[in-house]
């Protein structure tokens, strides 16, 4: 099991993929209904460490597809069934790491939610680990899968607007702002809370960051910045062809209304990415549900022949007539509609293929790293103090920060420790 030999495929076309779902409420299950619609595979094994989405998701596995698992309120345990082929992984980000090393070990291959981890140290050890023990990974970063996007890249990648110099993308969400304050509670009947936080520093229970509510507090994810970055940064990575790690970085963000709301992350953010030959800039706004064209999120791609304005239902063509200046508000627009299978159904599929063919999936650990990096480091640019960012990929440091510096490694808390690969 813990040999890095090289995999010999052991799925036919017709065999069924035997699947554990580890992190159940929310999107967890999605992926798993998802996977489980393609008829391609069985449910063997549900864990969550609240008994109360355990139990109700057993119950859906039951109802919605005839199948039975087995239920797990810890996921070594769910590791050790050998029946088990590929794992999903839906905790919340701070858990990522620790169990895809350790189903990595136990010779699962993975899906795992993006952001691939909670920090850039995690990232690194995730794709050590999945090299190290030959596993298949797909990152839930279903747009490299979807057929809007692809499309758009296509149109990108073939000139359609000429040479790109500059993408902006944004991300303006209501549920940016938290959940409204409320005090600390005692943990409800069924959930494990100290399992929940797992290796971050152990609080008192407050419904406003658990449950989909984490996403707000440094411990367990990153905010706007990394729960909307990486899919749409990665949109802007991949409109160039981008698989460097960030070189300079320069944020700034704040926080205006945080005594009503329960957060740490930053309420609004703007961050820079120069260079040599592009400009990347994300820029988000949380307690709005609108931006730029009428979008709450969206990627718009300049070039030096036109703009491409992207979301995940549809992309157009906006050009203006470059001879004559009185015109250039005239602006040729095209839309694209697609019908056909959704990014989340298409990227399950890649993973089962990829499974029984041991390639790579559209979205492999080292491209969730990368967009994971991107992402994690305009949080560090603001939270260090620092604004302005240059990041060493040889030393995998921040040039000339002690204070950045300090956030590359997350504080592991007993008995959890950060994985060694
Ligand atoms: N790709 C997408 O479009 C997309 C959409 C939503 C969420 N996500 C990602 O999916 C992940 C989960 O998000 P969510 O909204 O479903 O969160 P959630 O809080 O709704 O669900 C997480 C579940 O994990 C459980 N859990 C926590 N620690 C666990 C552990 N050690 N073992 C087993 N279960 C554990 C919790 O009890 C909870 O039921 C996050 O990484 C998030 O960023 C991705």
């Amino acid at each position: 099991m813990h040999s890095n030999s090289f995999v010999v495929p052991k799925f036919s076309a017709n065999d069924k993929i035997n699947i554990g779902l580890i992190g159940a409420r929310n999107k967890g299950f999605n992926i798993l209904s998802h996977l489980m619609k393609t008829g391609q595979v069985n449910c063997l094994g549900i864990c969550d460490v609240d008994q109360n989405v355990l139990q109700k998701r057993l119950g859906d596995i039951k109802s919605q597809f005839g199948q039975t698992p087995k239920g797990y309120g810890d996921f070594r345990k769910l590791l050790e069934n050998k029946e088990i082929d590929a794992v999903i992984i839906g905790t919340p980000d701070h858990w990522h790491c620790l169990i895809m090393v350790y189903a990595c070990q136990a010779g699962k291959d993975v899906y795992v939610e993006k952001p691939l981890a909670n920090s850039i140290a995690e990232c690194n050890v995730m794709v050590d680990a999945a090299n190290k023990y030959n596993r298949v990974v797909q990152v839930g970063q279903q747009q490299r899968s979807g057929e809007v996007w692809n499309s758009a890249m296509q149109h990108i990648h073939s000139g359609g607007i000429g040479e790109i110099k500059r993408v902006n993308v944004w991300a303006n969400f209501q549920y940016g702002m938290g959940a409204g304050k409320v005090p600390n509670q005692a943990v409800p009947n069924g959930l494990d809370f100290d399992f929940w936080q797992g290796p971050a520093e152990k609080r008192a229970y407050n419904p406003n960051q658990v449950h989909g509510n984490w996403r707000h507090f440094w411990n367990y994810g990153g905010g706007l910045m990394t729960d909307w970055g990486v899919h749409l940064l990665d949109m802007a990575l991949w409109a160039k062809n981008i698989s460097h790690e960030p070189t300079t970085v320069l944020a700034s963000g704040a926080n205006y209304n945080r005594d009503a709301y329960s957060r740490e992350t930053y309420e609004v953010m703007d961050v820079s990415y120069p260079m040599d030959d592009y400009m990347i800039h994300w820029s988000h706004t949380a307690g709005i549900q609108t931006g730029p064209y009428d979008k709450a999120y969206g990627v718009e791609f300049i070039g030096d022949n036109g703009i491409i304005l992207a979301d995940r239902s549809d992309w157009s063509i906006r050009q203006g007539d470059k001879g004559e200046s009185e015109k250039a508000t005239k602006i040729a627009k095209e839309s694209f509609d697609v019908e056909g299978k959704s990014d989340m159904e298409i990227h399950v599929l890649d993973f089962l293929k990829c499974i029984r063919n041991r390639s790579v999936t559209k979205c492999p650990v080292e491209m969730g790293r990368n967009v994971a990096l991107y992402a994690h480091m305009g949080n560090i640019a603001v939270r260090s103090g620092a604004r302005l960012l240059d990041w060493n990929a040889d030393s995998r440091r921040f040039d000339k920060n002690k204070a950045a510096n300090q956030f590359i490694i997350p504080k592991y808390h007993g008995p959890w420790e950060l994985p060694k690969i």
